[in-house]
C-alpha cells in the first residue's frame, strides 16, 4: 500500500489523455470568434526595412489587420529596461524597429478571420531591405570584444601545462542544435476588458506570466498563462518568444482573440537553438595519468539582440580533481536567431570537449579510459574554494555497475580489435553529470467527500512524468489509489510553481506535494476528533507524535491497525463538507546550499559497428547508469534517461543546424533534411539507476533525471567510432566523409 507507491513504474495518469487525442494542447483551446495571425519573417539576415508593401494584402478577403514596425502599437517595454529575474527568450520586443538582425525575423503579422486567409496575404506582402552581408559563420565574426563572459582560474594551469610530461591540445566543435519538439511553439491570446489570457506550449506558466507583465507594463494578476499540456520543449519553451507578445498585440487591435503558430520552418529562426561551440581542450598530465592541468576556453556565437551564454566551463572546473585549471568563454555575435538552453545546456556541450580529450589522453597513456577517470575521480568539488562536499555522489558505482553489466573488462584497446563475422565492433564510456537543483513551490491539495483528492500547483507537465508524481506523493501520503487523484497543472491561477527547467521540478515540488497533503490529513483528522460519535475521543488531540494518521484512505489511531478507524470521506460526509483542503509552501534550506555541492552523476556506455566493406557506422548498444538519488517513478525515469540518450545518439551521428552565408537562412529548416535519430537509428538501450536517496535535497532524497541522460553521450559515440575505425571525430556530427577519409588514410 502506502510507501510502495514512490519508485513504482506506474503509468502516467495523463497518458490516456495523450493517446485518446483528449489532452489540449495550446492551439486545441476551442475558442469562439478566434482570428488566425500568420507571422511573415525576414528572408534576410542584416538589413534595415526600407519599404513594407501591404496594399494588395490589406485588401484581400478576411483581413483585419497587418501589423508591421511602421504601424506596431508599441504595447511593449524594451525587455533591457526591466529589471527582472525572469526573462524573455529575446531582449527586444517584436517590430521594434527598422532593422533585420537574423534571418526569419518577424517583420510583419497578418490576421484574418482564417488561417488560409491569414497565410495568402502574408504570401502577397512584399518587403524592400537595404541589406548588408551576413556573418553565420564563427571565422567570418569580428573577434571577441571586451572582457570573457566566464573567467575561472585555479592553480596555474598553463605553467602545469608547459611542464607536463603528457598533453593533449585539441579543438572540438559542436555545431548549432535546433529543438525540434513535436509540438510547435504557439500562443492563442485573448484579452477579457484589461487582462489578457494566453494559451500557450510553455516550460514555465508562471515566468511566461511574470515577463508578459513586466513588458505590458500590467499588474501580474492581469496575465493569465495556461498551458496543461506540452509538447515537449527541450528548453527551446523556457521562456516567451516573439510570437506570443505578437499575439497579445494583434489580439488587443482587432478586439477578438488570436492565434499564432510558429511553422516548423521558423521553429529553426525564432525560438531559439544550442549555439554552435568551439571549444579548446588541453589537458596535462603524469605518465600515470594523473591531472596537472586542465584548460578549457570556449568561443560561441550569439545573436545581436541577446547575450545568451553557454556555460560549457562549469563541468570542466568541478569533474576531475586537479590542482591547476583555468577556462574562459567569449561571445561572438552573428546574424542568427538568438540561441537559448537545450535540454543539458552547458554540460553537455562541455562534456563533449573533456569527454573526448579524456580518452584521447587515455590512449596516449596507454591506459583503459575507465581507470584514467578513477585516477583522477574527484571526492570533493574543487570548483569551490575551499572545495566543498558533495550532497551525495556515487559516481565510482555507475562506473562499477556499467563495466561489469556492459561486459567492459572485455574490451581490447587496439582500434579495429573487435571483430564480429565482417564488422568491427567499437567501445566508447564517458562521465555524465548535471547539477542537482531545488526551488520553492505551493501546492494546494484537497480531500473530497467522494473519496478522490486533487493536487494542484502552476507547474507544469513537459511531458516528463509531473502530473503523475505529484498523485503517487499525495498517494502514498493518504492511501488514496492514484487513479482517484485528480492532478492539476499549467495554469498560473494556480499556487505558484516552479518552471521545468534544469531538472529540478521533480526535487522541488516533492516537498511541497507532501506538505500539503499531510495539512490536508491533519485538517480531516481535526475533523474527525470533533464528530459527535467520534470513535477517536479516546486518543487526545495535543499528542506528539500525533495520535492520529491516514493510512489507506482511513483515519485511525497510530499503533492500531487502519481498518479499526474510518474512511476519510466518512468523516467528511458527517461533517456535512464536500471537501477539506490546504495550501503549503516550501523553499530549499539556503543554508545547506552553500554547504554541498549537489549534482547528479551517471556514466555511459556505447558500442557501435563498423563495416568498412560499405563504410555503415550504426550504435548498436546503449548502456547508461544514473546517480540521481531516490527515483520517484522507474517508469517515466527510465523514459527521461532513454529519450536523452536517444537525442544523444541523434547529437552524435545526425543533428546540425547548417546556415546559407548568402541570406542567413537554416538550408535544413525542416523534418527532411534536419536529421534526427529515428527508430531504425536506435538500438537496444538500457538504463540502471543505483539508487542512493540525496537527503541533503529533500527527505525524499531525489534529483533531476530531465537532462542528464544526454551528458557524455556524444564522446561515448565518438570514443566508441575511434575505437572501431582508428578516425577521431573532433566535429559533430560524425559524418560518413570522416569515416572514408580515414580508410583512404589507412588503405
Ligand atoms: Mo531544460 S534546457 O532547463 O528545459
Amino acid at each position: 500500500m502506502s510507501t510502495s507507491v514512490i519508485g513504482a513504474p506506474i503509468t502516467r495518469i495523463d497518458g490516456s489523455l495523450k493517446v485518446t487525442g483528449a489532452a489540449r494542447y495550446a492551439v486545441d483551446h476551442p475558442m469562439d470568434d478566434v482570428a488566425f495571425g500568420v507571422p511573415v519573417p525576414s528572408t534576410v539576415g542584416n538589413a534595415r526595412i526600407v519599404r513594407i508593401d501591404t496594399s494588395v494584402a490589406k485588401r484581400m478577403p478576411g483581413v483585419l489587420t497587418i501589423i508591421t514596425h511602421e504601424n506596431s502599437d508599441q504595447l511593449f517595454r524594451p525587455a533591457s529596461q526591466l529589471e527582472q529575474n525572469s526573462r524573455a527568450g529575446e531582449v527586444r520586443p517584436p517590430f521594434e524597429d527598422d532593422k533585420v538582425y537574423y534571418y526569419g525575423q518577424y517583420v510583419a503579422l497578418v490576421v484574418a478571420n482564417t488561417f488560409e486567409q491569414a497565410q495568402d496575404a502574408a504570401s502577397k506582402i512584399k518587403v524592400d531591405y537595404d541589406s548588408h552581408p551576413n556573418v553565420v559563420e564563427i571565422g567570418d565574426a569580428a573577434p571577441p570584444q571586451g572582457p570573457p563572459r566566464i573567467h575561472y582560474t585555479r592553480g596555474d594551469a598553463d605553467e602545469a601545462f608547459k611542464s607536463a610530461p603528457a598533453k593533449i591540445d585539441q579543438t572540438y566543435v559542436i555545431p548549432v542544435e535546433t529543438h525540434n519538439p513535436m509540438e510547435m511553439h504557439a500562443t492563442i491570446a485573448k484579452w477579457e476588458g484589461d487582462k489578457v489570457i494566453l494559451y500557450e506550449s510553455s516550460q514555465g506558466v508562471v515566468n511566461h506570466q511574470h515577463v508578459m507583465s513586466e513588458m505590458l507594463g500590467i499588474p501580474v494578476d492581469r496575465v493569465q498563462v495556461i498551458s496543461p499540456f506540452i509538447g515537449s520543449g527541450f528548453g527551446g519553451k523556457l521562456f516567451p518568444w516573439p510570437h506570443s507578445l505578437m499575439a497579445a498585440m494583434a489580439a488587443k487591435r482587432v478586439d477578438r482573440p488570436v492565434k499564432v503558430v510558429v511553422p516548423r520552418s521558423l521553429m529553426f529562426t525564432t525560438v531559439g537553438h544550442r549555439p554552435l561551440t568551439q571549444q579548446h581542450m588541453r589537458l596535462g598530465a603524469t605518465q600515470d595519468g594523473k591531472l596537472l592541468s586542465i584548460q578549457h576556453d570556449v568561443v560561441q556565437p550569439t545573436s545581436l539582440v541577446d547575450t545568451y551564454v553557454e556555460q560549457c566551463t562549469g563541468v570542466t572546473t568541478m569533474l576531475y580533481s586537479c590542482a591547476n585549471v583555468a577556462a574562459k568563454q567569449t561571445l561572438v555575435p552573428m546574424n542568427i536567431g538568438t540561441p537559448t538552453p537545450m535540454r543539458g545546456p552547458g554540460i553537455v556541450p562541455g562534456l563533449f570537449p573533456l569527454e573526448s580529450a579524456m580518452d584521447e589522453l587515455a590512449i596516449q597513456l596507454n591506459l583503459d579510459p575507465l581507470e584514467l577517470r578513477l585516477k583522477n575521480y574527484a571526492e570533493q568539488d574543487e570548483s569551490f574554494n575551499p572545495a566543498r562536499p558533495f550532497s551525495s555522489k556515487r559516481l565510482r558505482e555507475c562506473y562499477q555497475a556499467g563495466a561489469e553489466k556492459f561486459g567492459w573488462s572485455k574490451r581490447t584497446p587496439q582500434v579495429g580489435s573487435m571483430k564480429r563475422g565482417d564488422e568491427i565492433l567499437g567501445w566508447g564510456m564517458a562521465t555524465a553529470t548535471w547539477h542537482a537543483g531545488r526551488g520553492s513551490a505551493t501546492v494546494r491539495v484537497r480531500l473530497n467527500a467522494d473519496g478522490t483528492a486533487r493536487a494542484s500547483c502552476a507547474t507544469q507537465d513537459i511531458g516528463t512524468g509531473t502530473y503523475t508524481v505529484f498523485a503517487q506523493v499525495v498517494s502514498e501520503k493518504t492511501g488514496i489509489p492514484v487513479d482517484k487523484i485528480e492532478v492539476v497543472l499549467g495554469d498560473t491561477s494556480l499556487p505558484d510553481g516552479p518552471t521545468s527547467g534544469g531538472s529540478t521540478v521533480t526535487a522541488t515540488v516533492l516537498p511541497a506535494v507532501d506538505a500539503a497533503t499531510q495539512g490536508a490529513v491533519d485538517r480531516v483528522i481535526a475533523a474527525a476528533r470533533t464528530l459527535p460519535s467520534s470513535p477517536f475521543k479516546r486518543v487526545s488531540a495535543g499528542d506528539d507524535p500525533p495520535a492520529l494518521k491516514m493510512t489507506g484512505g482511513r483515519i485511525h489511531v497510530v499503533g492500531e491497525a487502519p481498518e479499526s478507524g474510518m474512511p476519510f470521506q466518512e468523516v467528511l460526509v458527517q461533517k456535512r463538507l464536500a471537501a477539506l483542503e490546504n495550501e503549503s509552501r516550501t523553499a530549499p534550506d539556503p543554508a545547506q546550499a552553500h554547504q554541498y555541492s549537489a549534482h547528479s552523476f551517471g556514466a555511459q556506455f556505447i558500442e557501435v559497428v563498423w563495416d568498412p566493406g560499405i563504410a555503415r557506422i550504426r550504435v548498436s548498444r546503449a548502456l547508461t547508469v544514473i546517480d540521481a538519488g531516490k527515483i520517484i517513478n522507474h517508469r517515466t525515469g527510465r523514459n527521461q534517461i532513454l529519450g536523452a540518450v536517444v537525442m544523444g545518439i541523434g547529437m552524435a551521428m545526425f543533428e546540425e543546424t547548417i546556415y546559407d552565408s548568402r541570406n542567413a537562412k537554416p538550408l535544413n529548416n525542416n523534418f527532411a533534411d534536419y536529421i534526427v535519430s529515428t527508430n531504425a537509428d536506435i538500438p537496444d538501450l538500457d538504463c540502471i539507476f543505483v539508487e542512493y536517496p540525496d537527503l541533503h535535497l529533500n527527505e525524499y532524497g531525489a534529483r533531476g533525471i530531465g537532462e542528464i541522460g544526454l551528458a557524455g553521450v556524444a564522446s561515448a559515440v565518438t570514443m566508441a567510432v575511434y575505437h572501431a575505425t582508428g578516425v577521431r571525430v573532433r566535429k559533430l556530427p560524425v559524418r560518413i566523409e570522416d569515416l572514408l577519409a580515414g580508410q583512404r588514410e589507412t588503405a
